[in-house]
């Protein structure tokens, strides 16, 4: 699909008032998605798992306007309180979804949106804010539009959601969401996201991630900085390489349940993306020596039990613990008793492998 396959024909614009209501989970990347082309075409395909409790509940409430306006109209409101230092964003946001909906200057919104985890958690809050409000514009849409197939919808969702943050993109669906072209990946392109199209063993489908919230504080670098940092960096090539690669093995990985490669694989990930950091011009650090002690912990661990307990890192300090359901029991006595002490005010987000969005209205 192109872009222009996302402006539909014609439609009517609703004469009346009313309001939609989605909730959309935050993902975390098991292959990560690091150096973009324009407006986040991805250099490199990437591999996720949408997660299930953290997510964003956003209301568009919309009223049609006499005249089209000349700029967008609308309040945004965070947890109950106007937010006008989002503005910047949203506006940005807005223009460049505005080609894909034509509507959006007869209308005029009041956004309201809250997140099931602690704004200063430090866990990016981005990929489902921007899923949960495309989903609500989409919808919007289809009902202007008198119906819409399923799969269309969730294609265009995911491509507006793209355009506000490209990590958002693999928010719209579950369990495994990929995105960005692969040869092997049928389906797969730079645009939106598509569930992965092979079999996935069900060990996967319950997937456990525990988020240790290591440092809420505001990252020293921005996702949108490193990612630009990745032109002219001198391992990109092979970066990009080896993304497109984990992604051949992963795909193999998660049919079969293997589990033990599924570490290797994820945490050489994590730690890839961190090298990347650590090797560009200028260069820094996002871990800080808690990160590592609990990644050290969690290697003892696994040696000391065979557990399959692994880590994952997003662009960020905090620690994403990723198990199998199964080893539960064993593995939340651990973190509760050993890696606890590692986070900030003992913070953790219990979470676990999700469906996707979820219209609530
Ligand atoms: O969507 P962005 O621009 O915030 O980038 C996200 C990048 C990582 O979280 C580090 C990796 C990923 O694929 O989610």
């Amino acid at each position: 699909m192109e872009e222009k396959s996302f402006i539909l024909p014609t439609y009517r614009f609703l004469k009346d008032s009313g309001k939609v209501t989605w909730k959309a989970p935050s993902n975390i990347a098991l292959v990560k998605y690091w150096g973009k082309k324009g407006v986040q075409i991805p250099a490199n395909p990437s591999l996720s798992f949408t997660l299930d409790h953290s997510a964003t509940i956003t209301t568009l409430h919309f009223s049609p306007l006499a005249h089209e306006s000349s700029e967008f109209s609308y309040e945004f409101f965070f947890e109950g309180k106007e937010k006008k230092d989002f503005r910047p964003k949203i506006d940005d946001f807005l223009s460049r979804i505005e080609p894909y909906l034509p509507f959006l200057k007869h209308f005029h919104f009041r956004i309201e949106t809250s997140n099931s985890f602690p704004h200063s958690s430090g866990i990016a809050s981005s990929a489902s804010a921007f899923a949960a409000l495309s989903l609500c514009f989409v919808d919007m849409e289809r009902m202007m539009t008198g119906s819409m197939e399923e799969a269309l919808f969730n294609k265009k969702a995911s491509f507006l959601a793209r355009l506000g943050s490209g990590s958002a993109c693999r928010s719209i669906q579950g369990p495994v969401m990929h995105w960005g072209n692969h040869a092997e990946v049928e389906g797969s392109n730079d645009l939106y996201a598509v569930a992965l199209p092979f079999k996935i063993h069900p060990v996967f489908s319950s997937y456990r991630d525990t988020i240790m919230l290591v440092d809420r504080g505001q990252k020293s670098v921005s996702s949108t900085a490193g990612h630009q940092l990745m032109h002219g960096h001198r391992f990109a090539a092979n970066r990009f390489e080896q993304a497109h690669a984990n992604i051949s093995i992963l795909k193999e990985v998660l049919g079969e349940g293997n589990l033990d490669k599924y570490v290797e694989i994820v945490e050489s990930e994590a730690l890839s993306l961190h090298a990347m950091m650590m090797t560009s011009i200028p260069y820094y650090l996002l871990m800080k020596p808690n990160t590592i002690a609990i990644i050290q912990k969690v290697w003892e661990f696994r040696l000391d039990t065979g557990s399959h307990l692994c880590f994952t890192l997003d662009a960020g300090a905090n620690v994403h613990l990723l198990y199998p359901e199964y080893e539960e029991p064993q593995v939340i006595p651990f973190i509760e008793s050993e890696l606890i002490e590692f986070c900030e005010m003992d913070g953790l987000i219990k979470d676990q492998v999700g469906g996707g969005g979820q219209k609530l209205s």
